[in-house]
């Protein structure tokens, strides 16, 4: 017998018969459709014993008010029995006592059908009847069809529907005849050939299963990788392609030695501030630091060697010695340098790093406290910047991305320095796509480089590519406790478009517009991305600073700065409008700066509001009152030239404008200003 007896019942009924439907036996047997309809499968799966037709038929049924009526009568004629016969007929509040909550809509019904009427009677009605007997067409209606007897016109079924006195449901079922291999009793059928059937000749006999070919695979349980991690192993495998091997990266956490000090990011540089880098609180500092290097170190900060005057400020061992979360791969970019000038001889070399650095950022759509960097470093005899910019063209248009632009730029650790900005085709505008420089030789000597060495470097986010290659306006999408698996899984594989189609990070030629983009052209991909670049800026930029300023863009710049000096607090509060200056050549605060503040009037003329000298921390406040500050744009004037005289400067920039938009003055707002006598440039967090 078969576990389950429906099967055999099936079975049996179908030998005695030609034909019957799933319907007919439920009906027949008061048994479950749904049970028989899964009794005639496993019939089906074990051989040609039945063919099946599948059917389908709309059925009208009634609700359990459409029931109702049948047996009582519908709400009308409920309603015109409690009426009284002749003229006096009742008061409108008794009829609905004796007619209870479907009264409403009975006398509703009787009157559209001319069976009653209602009269005022002082502050009621009174419901008289105007016929003597009435014919209950709904209710006779209904018990047709409930017979099955008769078919309802379009207009009556919808009234009926509208009513909700009766349903249409569509009903699938199965038409069932006996096939060839007809039986009443099933043998298991044997779903695998074994060595002992082959050895006994048992197979000859065997009823075997067939094969399923339309059954899907069982999914295999591999690991799958997230899409950074997809966007990533592109990444290595450009830099294997153009001669790079991958450095060491697995130290998350880094001596501010070799994150800052080995880099000659001065001590007293900001981003060297608990605002910017997390630091360590156990173990809070490193054990060792190789003795000479670190001397080397210090003379190179503390100036007179190496050709350089250094910051001339004191290099404090303390200092490096703190433990950080590193803050840029730079730091494993250091420690590699500083292994090739300690050996004999010199190798010119290409490394490149992808690994997770921290940084203590406001979160917001496009940034987070901890994200990849990828990281590139050749150093050689002879090279220069037109190398740097060649390999930059090289590596780019390997990534598809043929357009560059270069922006002088400043890091402590590499002069020239140049932001790297590539042309999306996707969004029609230049954006950011990395930093990089010639490392600076006062961080490269005390490494025992030879003299003659120059190393190029750059870096950029691994995120930031990712985010434009699948789409993502919100980085906590990717990264973060509130990433949908789901999404790890679906992810197509990355392709960086290669050299194959020319077009750059945002090109949707291929998996993008197969399996992620609604998009179909081109131009719709386009404005598509557009649109998704103004929701990513609306959510980040609270408020625009917009600098048009020469050469440098100064970027939101909401800095709630956390000084340790309550007067550089109070200032803070009492004003919304500060500043702070660093002179990077010496690594110190620029003192004596005269600020002049301006705020462009409706006729575009420049108002003047207030001159004010940075205070010996190199800072400024009180430059504005709250009830002043209002939407506008404002201009920042530094006149440097005293500052710069007196430092014995010959050649400087006298002048820097920053100009900037504020659209909400109620929060505080800080212009950085990072200076020397060649440039300036404002930060963000580094
Ligand atoms: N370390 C830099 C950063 O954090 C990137 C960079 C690397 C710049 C190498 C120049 C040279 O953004």
């Amino acid at each position: 017998m078969a576990a389950n007896p429906l099967i055999d019942k099936v079975l049996e009924y179908l030998s005695h018969t030609e034909t019957v439907d799933t319907l007919q036996l439920a009906t027949e047997w008061e048994e479950d459709h749904q049970r028989i309809v899964g009794a005639v499968k496993s019939i089906q799966s074990s051989g040609d014993i039945i063919e099946v037709e599948q059917r389908s038929e709309v059925r009208t049924e009634l609700t359990l008010e459409g029931r109702e009526f049948v047996s009582k009568g519908s709400h009308e004629a409920i309603l015109f029995a409690a009426v009284p016969s002749g003229g006096e007929g009742i008061l409108l509040p008794d009829l609905m006592k004796i007619t209870g909550p479907n009264g409403k809509i009975g006398m509703s019904k009787a009157m559209q059908a001319g069976w009653i009427k209602s009269v005022k009677e002082g502050n009621s009605n009174r419901v008289v009847r105007l016929k003597e007997s009435i014919e209950d067409k709904v209710q006779e209606t209904l018990r047709n069809v409930a017979a099955g007897t008769t078919e309802l016109d379009k207009a009556t079924m919808a009234e009926y529907k509208k009513r909700k006195l009766l349903v249409q449901n569509t009903v699938v079922f199965m038409v069932l005849r006996k096939a060839r291999g007809f039986t009443t009793v099933i043998e298991k059928p044997e779903t695998d050939l074994t060595p002992e059937m082959i050895a006994s000749g048992d197979w000859k006999t065997k009823n075997f299963k067939a094969y399923n070919f339309d059954a899907l695979g069982t999914p295999i349980p591999a690991g799958h990788l997230h899409p950074l991690m997809k966007v990533r192993s592109e990444f290595r495998s450009v830099l294997f392609e153009m001669g790079f091997s991958e450095m060491p990266t697995n130290r998350f956490v880094e001596s501010s030695f070799w994150n800052f000090d080995a880099l000659f990011v001065p001590q007293k540089h900001p981003a060297r501030d608990a605002q910017d880098t997390f630091f360590v609180s156990q173990p809070s500092t490193c054990n060792s630091i190789p003795e000479d290097y670190m001397n080397r170190v210090k003379a190179a900060h503390e100036g007179g060697s190496y050709g350089s005057s250094g910051y001339g400020s004191n290099w404090k061992k303390e200092e490096a010695l703190k433990n950080v979360m590193r803050t840029h791969t730079t730091a494993v970019s250091a420690r590699m340098l500083y292994e090739i000038g300690q050996k004999k001889e010199f190798v010119p070399t290409k490394l490149f790093s992808i690994d997770r650095v921290f940084r203590n950022e406001t979160l917001d759509a496009t940034h987070l406290a901890e994200f990849h960097q990828v990281e590139g470093v050749v150093a050689d005899k002879g090279i220069n910047l037109g190398h740097l910019i060649g390999i930059m063209k090289e590596f780019f248009s390997r990534l598809g991305i043929k357009k560059l632009r270069f922006k002088p730029a400043y890091n402590p650790y590499t002069e020239p320095s140049m932001e790297v900005f590539a042309y999306h085709e996707g969004l029609k505008k230049w954006v950011e796509v990395g930093n990089s420089g010639m490392f600076r030789p006062e961080m490269l000597l005390p490494m025992g480089l030879p003299e003659d060495v120059r190393v190029i470097a750059w870096g950029l986010s691994l995120e930031r590519p990712t985010m434009i290659r699948y789409g993502y306006d919100n980085i906590r999408d990717l990264v973060g406790p509130k990433v949908d698996l789901g999404m790890v899984y679906k992810s197509p594989i990355c392709r960086l478009d290669k050299q194959l189609c020319g077009h750059s990070f945002g090109c949707s030629c291929n998996i993008q517009k197969d399996e992620k983009s609604d998009a179909s052209t081109e131009e719709e991909e386009a404005s598509l991305m557009s649109a998704k670049a103004q929701v990513r800026n609306s959510d980040k930029a609270k408020t625009r600073l917009q600098v048009i300023a020469n050469h440098l863009a100064l970027q939101n710049n909401k800095h709630s700065e956390k000084s340790e000096e309550k007067q550089q607090e109070n200032m803070d509060n009492a004003n919304p409008l500060t500043s702070h200056i660093l002179d990077t050549s010496r690594g110190r605060p620029a003192a004596g700066v005269l600020v002049k503040l301006f705020k462009r009037g409706a006729d575009g003329n420049w108002v003047f509001i207030t001159e004010q000298s940075t205070n010996n921390d190199g800072r400024i406040g009180n430059l504005i009152s709250g009830a002043q500050f209002t939407p506008a744009i404002y201009k920042l004037n530094f006149d440097t030239k005293s500052y710069f005289t007196s430092k014995g400067e010959k050649t400087f920039y006298p002048f820097i404008d920053v100009i900037f938009e504020i659209e909400k003055p109620e929060e505080h707002y800080h212009v950085p200003i990072l200076l020397n006598a060649y440039g300036f440039s404002t930060y963000r967090g580094s």
